[in-house]
């Protein structure tokens, strides 16, 4: 009895640890739109990001994107830049501040605030109170955004 008290309260402490808290949309500091910490406190997955960036319910870049890593999907839009070489072009803290609120880099950009959860010019009511994506998705495609090298 007594042990497995001391087991369960163990497990409770490691995940803890594994699990570091990430920082809450309304309380980004960005500095000149750019986010010099990650949000999540862990560092992104370039192989997640890559989904993310190309799945229409989450980052649905491509709706506004060109992007030539991703000759397989169907349809690139191009209402934004292409984002080939973008990597070598912003630096990880801008990069992560585009993705989280792209307001900050660009006032009037159309491009959608990933990590807001409020404020959303168009809200959709699944959307109401979450962001679109989490802290943890953000670094995920801003590891991405830095392997398109030119
Ligand atoms: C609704 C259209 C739209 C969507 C969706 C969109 N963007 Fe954008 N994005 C833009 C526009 C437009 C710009 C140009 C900035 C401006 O408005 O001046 C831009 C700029 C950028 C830039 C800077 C590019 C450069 O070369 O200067 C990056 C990086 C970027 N977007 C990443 C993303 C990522 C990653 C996603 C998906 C998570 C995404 N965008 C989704 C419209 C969009």
């Amino acid at each position: 009895m007594k042990y497995s008290v001391v087991a369960a309260a163990f497990c409770v402490a490691t995940a803890g640890v594994a699990q570091a808290e990430a920082v809450k949309p309304m309380s980004v500091s960005f500095t000149d739109g750019a986010v010099e910490n990650s949000l999540s406190g862990q560092a992104g997955d370039a192989v997640e990001g890559r989904k993310v960036f190309m799945n229409r319910k989450l980052g649905n870049c491509l709706a506004c994107h060109a992007n030539a890593d991703m000759p397989e999907q169907p349809f690139h839009g191009e209402v934004g830049p292409p984002l080939d070489g973008v990597g070598e072009r912003w630096t990880v803290a801008e990069l992560r501040g585009i993705v989280a609120n792209s307001k900050e880099m660009f006032p009037d950009t159309i491009m959608p605030s990933f990590y807001r959860d409020t404020g959303y010019t168009r809200i959709l009511e699944k959307f109401d109170g979450k962001s679109i994506l989490s802290a943890q998705q953000v670094e995920d495609v801003v590891a991405y955004l830095l392997t398109l090298q030119e």
